[in-house]
């Protein structure tokens, strides 16, 4: 499941024209990208290819949440620009995820498909108001479950929660973690309940999305290939 690099990008900027400038400073030996909905929106699909023409691996999260049909028809056209890896919302329910896997059948390179559990802004009474009952944690662990019963790849998971998934669900599941902070870095965003790179890996996971800590520092591939030296010392 893991082959190539570990980590993942994120390009999360506003134009196709910066996501690129990045894209030609990064290198595609050592990471792939993931490009979400707001430069999705902003720049279309043409970046996709662009940025897979560049020789990158493209992880596009999306996050399709909708009847059957039209994520299933929305996957394969995913597949057909490229990307390498996709999300769905593992709240749109067994049929939907079982569409989604069934029409990734069939392609040459079939993108990984994982599901996003509960949204890591989502608080209990948050779920409670929405209906869904028990702690937090066992909705997010069902639904993981859920995805790997539809023949989804994987999750996306905090890196504090690998652990216990990969425990739950075995070693053929992929563990995708966002909330990585290179070790000795200085934190100073949003994200509150972080791991470095090596715990991450060490709990399971297989692939590690990190943004800012690589697109904003000064010289982006030099974090990047820190990061790299640090999964790889
Ligand atoms: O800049 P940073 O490393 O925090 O970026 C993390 C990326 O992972 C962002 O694209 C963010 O939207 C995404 N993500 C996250 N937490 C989740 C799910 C996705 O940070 N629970």
């Amino acid at each position: 499941m893991n082959d190539g690099p570990r980590i993942v990008v994120a390009l999360d900027v506003g134009s196709g024209q910066e996501a690129l400038k990045l894209a030609r400073v990064l290198d595609p030996r050592l990471c792939r990208v993931k490009v979400g909905k707001e430069l999705f929106v902003a720049e279309g699909p043409r970046l996709v290819q662009e940025l897979a023409g560049s020789g990158f691996d493209v992880f596009l999260d999306l996050k399709f949440h909708d009847i059957p049909h039209t994520v299933a028809r929305t996957c394969q056209a995913a597949a057909r620009l490229g990307a390498w890896m996709l999300t769905v919302h593992a709240l749109g329910g067994r049929a939907m995820l079982a569409a989604a896997r069934d029409a990734l059948e069939g392609f040459d390179c079939r993108p990984r498909l994982v599901a996003v559990t509960v949204l890591t802004s989502l608080t209990p009474s948050d779920l409670e108001e929405l209906g869904i009952a028990g702690p937090l944690e066992e909705a997010a662990f069902g639904l993981a479950r859920l995805a790997k019963a539809c023949g989804l790849d994987g999750v996306v998971c905090s890196p504090l929660e690998a652990g216990r998934l990969r425990t739950a669900l075995g070693p053929e599941v992929c563990l995708v973690t966002p909330g990585v902070r290179p070790a000795g870095g200085v934190v100073g965003d949003d994200q509150r309940r972080v791991a470095t790179p090596r715990e991450a890996l060490a709990a399971g996971a297989d692939y590690l999305v990190i943004g800012r800590p690589i697109t904003r520092a000064p010289d982006p591939r030099a974090a990047l290939e820190a990061v790299h030296r640090e999964i790889h010392s």
